[in-house]
């Protein structure tokens, strides 16, 4: 009900109003002041219906581009907000953060962000910016994969940088304890909500053998399994995941249903079935958080209505609007270097 007035609020607002960066200052919120739905309503209307085509398409030719478009705008908001700085290539000054230890052999979809860019700029020049793109992106590669819907507020523009360090520390670890975890979502303004919530991205997608292999072979150092880590799930890991080799072996994070955007994450590590550390620690480290697993394990209802609130408050991170950064015409280099 707030919402929706709140919608039909927004609308009449922007009808009556302009410029429009005046009135909505402070409308999203914590880092997203001048995020808006409506923002490219004018500028560029079809926008999000050209996004979610060309990620229709790329979704149909292969399944699991949709978790790998979701993976992206979360890989790019934790560096230095959602700015599309991951999307930079290396040249000149530019240390790209596709090398960063977190992406290196692992990030993919920069290909079909090139294609939905390229559509773009030929329907509305210099309007759209990369970073809305890889959020609305994201939204729509959840719709495509059976997940839940919700308004993304755009009008985010592009970094003339990138940041290796940045990427390296502030993305979370598959080997981090809880609690770090826990640290490096409160620093960008997320809670234990957002972390339990957005966590349930692993209910599609895949995982190298080599970001979970510690748990199968030597946990904590004693030369054992991780304790936590159910035994016949065990077994079949460590028969394509072994001791040596292997590295990039790809395993579905959820393999009750590896393509469909539900709430079997949650399930799975109710049953001790999580695929990485950093997932199965939701249930064993912190019982607030157990809680949360359980609360969404038991309804589907609860995770997506909370996935889209937290989806829209990690796309909030420290964007750049107004006439910080630049819309880049390429979403592979700044401007400058064109
Ligand atoms: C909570 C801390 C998180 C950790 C430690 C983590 C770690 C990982 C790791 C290690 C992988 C496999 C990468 C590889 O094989 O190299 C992965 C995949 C994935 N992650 Fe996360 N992740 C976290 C949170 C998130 C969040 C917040 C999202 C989205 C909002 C997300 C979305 C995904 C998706 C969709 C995949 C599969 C990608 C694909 O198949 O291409 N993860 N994650
Ligand atoms: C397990 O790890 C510890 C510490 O990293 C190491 O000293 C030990 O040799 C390893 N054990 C096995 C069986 O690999």
């Amino acid at each position: 009900m707030a919402n929706s007035i709140s919608t039909v609020l927004v609308a009449v607002m922007w009808a009556l109003a302009s410029p429009p960066s005046l009135c909505f200052a402070g409308k999203v919120g914590s880092g997203g002041g001048y995020l808006y739905p409506q923002f490219y309503d004018r500028s560029c209307p079809n926008a999000l219906n050209i996004v979610r085509s060309v990620v229709a398409k790329a979704v149909a030719r292969e399944p699991r581009m949709a978790a790998s478009l979701l993976r992206l705008h979360f890989h790019d908001c934790f560096v230095k907000g959602c700015d599309a700085s991951i999307l930079l290539d290396s040249s000149g000054s530019i240390a790209s953060e596709k090398r960063a230890i977190p992406n290196k052999n692992s990030i993919r979809g920069f290909e079909v962000i090139d294609e939905i860019k390229h559509a773009l700029e030929k329907e509305c020049p210099s309007s759209v910016s990369c970073a809305d793109i890889l959020a609305l992106a994201a939204r729509d590669s959840t719709v495509l994969a059976g997940g839940p819907s919700w308004e993304v507020p755009v009008g985010r523009r592009d970094s003339t940088g990138a940041s290796i360090s940045g990427a390296n520390n502030n993305i979370p670890a598959p080997t981090n304890t809880f609690q770090t975890i826990l640290t490096k979502f409160k620093l960008k303004g997320l809670d234990m909500v957002d972390l339990v919530a957005l966590s349930g991205s692993h209910t599609i997608g895949n995982a190298r053998c080599t970001v979970f292999r510690q748990r199968l072979y030597n946990q904590t150092g004693n030369g054992l399994p991780d304790a936590t880590l159910e035994k016949s799930y065990a077994n079949q890991l460590r028969m394509r995941c072994p001791r040596t080799g292997g590295d990039q072996n790809l395993f579905f994070l959820d393999q009750i249903s590896p393509f469909a955007f539900d709430n079997s994450y949650f399930k799975n590590l109710l049953s001790n079935k999580g695929l990485l550390s950093s997932d199965q620690v939701l249930v064993t480290s912190n019982r607030q958080s157990a809680e949360l697993v359980k609360k969404f394990a038991e309804s589907n209802a609860a995770f997506f209505e909370q996935f889209g609130k937290s989806m829209v408050r990690m796309g909030n991170i420290s964007p750049l609007t107004r006439s910080s950064g630049e819309i880049r015409k390429h979403c592979r280099k700044i401007n400058s270097s064109n």
